[in-house]
Parts: structure tokens; C-alpha cells; sequence
């Protein structure tokens, strides 16, 4: 969907924040150095984002096949998450930001699930750009999710399975009531959803980039934006301008 300030500008931009290990291993640095120069980019990203008037962005910062990284990376990351939100929460806030976070919760630990709980409370009132951070998420996990919750409703009968439609399935997702991506983003240079949001991707603009995330600064999401805005979306049907050519 267009957003209503900017026909041009996507009211969603997902990003699968790719390439810092990659950065740092250039530089003869450990990776975990390239992970903290990527969370720099990330505060760029958002207040450019806040900006620029875009509704909806959500960051794949770890996906639930990170797990089987190495185990001091994987510490590592989880320490970085937990800093980095003791640190940006309140700022965030009063940015009127609204923060959510998407993913496997089960599965991290509890200050990082508290200070998680925290910021979607402290935030849920906000009315600023809503931030989606997706930690220990997969979009097959999502879908699992979905159908158990489908499957749980027919069974106590609260749930008609023949009434199933897409609608009903696409609102058991965990961004179930958010629109559509308009943008992909993946940075680093490989082409590949690398199990981000499945069911929500079905007709996003798919924009990949070279740039290593940590390099990926205003200059590069601007060039994405207008990357975007040339786009002609038909969403499987023919677009206003042939339909003019032909009528
Ligand atoms: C992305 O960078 C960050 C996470 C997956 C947490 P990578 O760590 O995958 O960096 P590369 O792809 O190895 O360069
Ligand atoms: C995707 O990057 C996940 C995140 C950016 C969090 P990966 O580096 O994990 O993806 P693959 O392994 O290249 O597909
Ligand atoms: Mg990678």
C-alpha cells in the first residue's frame, strides 16, 4: 500500500540486515565487531525511517536458524540486543516511536524478554513510525504459529475450518495487523529471503543490495526509496498506465 503523505513512499520497509560479519572480517576485525558497527547503522536507519514519514519498518536482526551459530556469537548478539535496548528505549519513546518485537520469545532470556515487554508497554501509545524488531523470528515458525492457533479455535469450536479464508489466516501472524511490506530490503549481497516474513512478502518490492549493512547509511536508503518509487506495481492484474495504452 502507497502511504497517504507520499504516494511514492512504502508505508512498510522490512530489511534483512545482512553482511557484518563480512565487514569486519575486511577489516581484520572479530565479528562481533561488526555487529556492533551494524547497530549504529540501525539508528540511522530509524530515524531516517521516522523521518521520511514511513509508517512501518521492521528488522530482521536474528533469525531462529541463528541459533546454530557459534555459541560465543550467538552470547554475543544477545548481550548486544540487551545493551542496546537498555540504552535506546527512552530515546525511542520520546521520538514517538512504537516498538514491537516479533520472533520465538520462548527461547531468550528473561531480562531480555522483560525489557521486550517493557518497551512494547512504555511505547504502545505511540503514534510515531512503529519499529518491528524480529529476534529469534522465522517465517515458517510464523506460520506454524498461525496454523496451531487455526487448529486450537476448530477444535473448541469456536471455528468454522470451511469459513478459513486468507484473511483469517493472514491475520494469525505475528504482523497480522500490519500491512504488507512495499520493501524488501537485503543488504550484503546475497539474494535470498533467508526464511523472513513468507506469508507477508507475497507481493513486496524485492530491492537487494552489495553494501554490507554496517555500511548502509542515508545515502543508501535513499537510494532504495527512489529505487521504489520507480517501481510499477501491478499486484497481478494490469496497471492504470498499459490499461490507458490499450484502451
Ligand atoms: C547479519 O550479518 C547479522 C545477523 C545475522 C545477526 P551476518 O552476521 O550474517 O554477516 P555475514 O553475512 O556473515 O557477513
Ligand atoms: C539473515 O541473514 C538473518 C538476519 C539478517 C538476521 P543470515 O546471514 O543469517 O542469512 P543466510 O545464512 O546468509 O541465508
Ligand atoms: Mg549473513
Amino acid at each position: 500500500m502507497k502511504n497517504e503523505l507520499d504516494p511514492g513512499l512504502p508505508r512498510h520497509v522490512a530489511v534483512v540486515m545482512d553482511g557484518n560479519g563480512r565487514w569486519a572480517e575486511r577489516r581484520g576485525l572479530p565479528r562481533l565487531a561488526g555487529h556492533q558497527a551494524g547497530y549504529r547503522a540501525v539508528k540511522t536507519l530509524v530515524r531516517e525511517a521516522g523521518r521520511r514519514g514511513i509508517r512501518h519498518l521492521t528488522l530482521f536482526a536474528f533469525s531462529s536458524e541463528n541459533w546454530g551459530r557459534p555459541a560465543d556469537e550467538v552470547a554475543a548478539l544477545m548481550a548486544l540486543f540487551l545493551k542496546a535496548l537498555r540504552r535506546e528505549v527512552a530515546d525511542l519513546h520520546r521520538h514517538g516511536i512504537r516498538l514491537d518485537f516479533i520472533g520465538d520469545r520462548d527461547k531468550l532470556s528473561l531480562p531480555l524478554r522483560r525489557i521486550m515487554e517493557d518497551a512494547q508497554r512504555l511505547t504502545a501509545a505511540n503514534e510515531g513510525l512503529m519499529l518491528h524488531v524480529a529476534v529469534s523470528y522465522g517465517g515458517r515458525w510464523d506460520m506454524v504459529n498461525a496454523a496451531k492457533r487455526l487448529a486450537v479455535a476448530t477444535a473448541r469450536g469456536d471455528l468454522d475450518p470451511r469459513s478459513i479464508d486468507e484473511r483469517t489466516l493472514a491475520a494469525q501472524f505475528t504482523l497480522g495487523a500490519v500491512p504488507d511490506p512495499d520493501l524488501f530490503i537485503r543488504t550484503g549481497g546475497e539474494y535470498r529471503i533467508s526464511n523472513f516474513l513468507l506469508w507477508n512478502l507475497a507481493y513486496t518490492e524485492l530491492y537487494f543490495t552489495e553494501t554490507l549493512w554496517p555500511d548502509f547509511d542515508k545515502r543508501a536508503f535513499s537510494a532504495a526509496l527512489s529505487d521504489f518509487a520507480g517501481r510499477q506495481r501491478q499486484f497481478g492484474q494490469v496497471s492504470a498506465a498499459r490499461f490507458v495504452d490499450y484502451a
